[in-house]
């Protein structure tokens, strides 16, 4: 049975001196949640927002908010984010040494757990903590920046992983994230992602309803 496709806005192109008026039109355009790209300048080189500027956006929107962490020792950070209102809280694999503590960390504190992997990092590296998480994100570009090129032979290791989480009865999400666009998402679709992050597409679109209206007929004829 197919899993249920959800588009997530990164709202790394929105102007951030209006980013609750963003999330607000998001929310109306008929988006599922809101992806948050929390970058540090040392896991990757840029970076984005704190937990004030999600806090500050959580009460004008009722949709999820997922805080994608491209941050070293999210331990240190994560319930910072819980308490500004994030919902989900993806991980990257390689952001910490102890990443299935982490995970269980992210549960205890009251968050969904999810786990990302750059484009270099295999499968294998999460194989022991796809028990402990809602979601596995396969990253479709080098994290640090949007608009940047999808890069397609990811969608082999999405593939892989579904077929791993079906073989254990795993009920976990695959999502996709970077360069999803109407060109892209049928093929991240195919190979058996369901969850779209989709930030410069989304806002090249006339609106975004549109947007978000086009990504996800794409995707629901390509499951
Ligand atoms: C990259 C971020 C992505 C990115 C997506 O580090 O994790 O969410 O902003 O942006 P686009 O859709 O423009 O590739
Ligand atoms: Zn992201």
């Amino acid at each position: 049975m197919s899993r249920p496709i959800a588009i997530a806005p990164s709202v790394l192109p929105a102007d951030f001196s209006a980013l609750g008026q963003a999330c607000i039109d998001l929310e109306k355009a008929g988006v599922d949640r809101m992806h948050w790209d929390v970058m540090d300048g040392v896991f990757v080189p840029n970076l984005t927002m704190g937990p004030g500027i999600i806090k500050s956006c959580r009460p004008h929107v009722d949709i999820p908010f997922e805080a994608h962490l491209m941050v070293v020792n999210p331990e240190l950070l994560m319930h910072t984010y819980v308490e500004a209102g994030c919902d989900i809280l993806t991980l990257q694999a390689e952001s910490t040494i102890h990443l299935h503590r982490a995970l269980d960390q992210v549960r205890q504190l009251g968050a969904s757990p999810a786990v990302a992997i750059n484009p270099g990092t295999p499968i294998s590296a999460i194989e022991h903590v796809l028990d402990l998480v809602d979601m596995v994100l396969v990253m479709t570009v080098n994290p640090g920046f949007g608009g940047q090129s999808y890069i397609a032979t990811m969608e082999p290791k999405v593939a892989e992983l579904r077929a791993l989480l079906d073989k254990r009865g795993l009920d976990v999400d695959i999502e996709v994230d970077g360069g999803i666009s109407a060109d892209t998402i049928a093929a991240a679709t195919s190979a058996g992602a369901n969850v779209f992050v989709s930030g410069s597409a989304l806002f090249r679109y006339p609106s975004f309803a549109e947007g978000v209206t086009d990504l996800r007929a794409k995707a629901e004829a390509a499951q």
